[in-house]
């Protein structure tokens, strides 16, 4: 039996979702599955909303609450009661409802936040929860921010002799101040090259550059979503490889799942996987597992436990790689909260390495309760 702090017999999950990031819909599709494959003999769940206002409200854990309707993605009820952690005791959940007095809902034991991008994978809300003094699902704090961060994620990476695709960050203030010399400097790194926003996520803001003339809008529009923007040399003729990565039971080391490919569709007309590709028309095709040579899943699946233990994260991580047609496997970038409806290629592979949904959601629920709070 789990030990629970609440009184109770079954440990309580407090599960967050919904938020203000771009990715509400998708948030709630997702608590809507892992809700309904917890386990309710063991475990008691206390669904959270976190409204696109960013008010946190108790929610309801019916079945098909958060299913796709015709009116489009699920959203988080705006009129619920609100809920909040109680600053004394930290862990108290407490419920208001309109006209009546704020009663107590009892402590969670573990909180499993279940929100993509800012405010939710950034170490953001992380923070509240160490402050609060309550377990919580994945990375901590600096994992979250610099898995986030892909400037920090990339020294980080480099400093764990991680091979990477060169790059050069463009600050705002540069690029207003002068703008020849960076423009010299990614001519450097040799055209096409791939112009990302620092911290954003499902492909926002990046454009595919093929010569200098395209650079100067492709720069304006990653700065809309953030003043630090790095330029990156395309991986020409690349294959992407994808790799989960799960924390060790008892303080045994991380475990790497099967290796998954994506492939562009070559008809769709996309240039690489950006934000249509990912979640509108469906141009990218998932294969788990990857057919690729042993050999290279063998090194995606030690560079993506390098990865995960380089940035101190916890939990679960999905790393991303690019297999350069030299043979050569680079990894791109590592997602601290990776999409996890039951599609996703998360689950899909560990799905494929053996471990099914209601299992992972468990194994995640057993690592946070077992983990302390505070220095680990
Ligand atoms: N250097 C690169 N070379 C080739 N393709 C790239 C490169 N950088 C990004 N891409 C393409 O853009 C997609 C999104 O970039 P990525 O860095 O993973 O950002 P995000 O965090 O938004 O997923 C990748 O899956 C890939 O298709
Ligand atoms: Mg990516």
């Amino acid at each position: 039996m789990i030990s629970s702090q609440n009184g109770a017999e079954r440990p309580r999950v407090a599960v967050v979702f919904g938020g203000r990031s771009s990715e509400h819909g998708v948030s709630c599709l997702t608590a809507g599955e892992v809700i309904a494959a917890i386990d309710h003999d063991r475990f008691d769940v206390v669904p959270i909303g976190i409204t696109t206002e960013g008010r946190w409200v108790l929610e309801s854990s019916r079945p098909g609450r958060f299913a796709i309707t015709a009116g489009g993605l699920p959203v988080v009820d705006p009129d619920g009661a609100a809920v909040a952690l109680a600053s004394d005791s930290g862990r108290e959940l407490v419920v208001s409802e309109p006209g009546a007095v704020p009663h107590p809902l009892g402590e969670v034991d573990v909180v499993l936040p279940l929100l993509h991008g800012p405010w939710g994978e950034d170490g953001t809300i992380q923070g509240l929860f160490e402050l609060a003094g309550v377990r919580y699902v994945g990375a901590g704090v600096l994992a979250s921010a610099v898995g986030m961060d892909k400037h920090f994620m990339k020294l980080v990476f480099a400093a764990a002799g991680l091979a990477q695709m060169p790059h050069i960050l463009v600050r705002a203030q540069q690029w207003q101040v002068d703008r020849p010399a960076v423009r010299e400097r990614v001519a450097a790194l040799g055209y096409p090259v791939f112009v990302k926003p620092a911290r954003a996520g499902s492909s926002f803001g990046i454009s595919r550059v093929e010569d200098p003339e395209a650079l100067d809008a492709a720069v304006e529009v990653a700065h809309q979503y953030d003043p630090k923007v790095l330029v990156e040399a395309a991986a020409l003729g690349a294959r992407e490889l994808e790799c989960g990565v799960l924390q060790g039971r008892d303080g045994a080391p991380p475990e790497a799942s099967v290796v998954g490919e994506i492939e562009l569709d070559n008809s769709s007309g996309h240039t690489f996987y950006d934000f249509v590709a990912k979640y509108v028309d469906g141009g990218g095709v998932a294969r788990v597992p990857a057919d690729v040579p042993g050999a290279v899943a063998q090194d995606v699946r030690r560079q993506a436990i390098v990865a995960f233990e380089a940035l101190g994260c916890e939990g679960l991580a999905r790393v991303d790689f690019f297999w350069m047609p030299g043979g050569q496997v680079l990894v791109n970038e590592i997602n601290t909260m990776p999409g996890f409806t039951p599609t996703s290629m998360f689950p899909a592979l560990w799905a494929a390495s053996g471990l099914d949904y209601p299992a992972l959601v468990d194994r995640l629920l057993c690592l946070a309760l077992d983990r302390s709070t505070g220095l680990r």
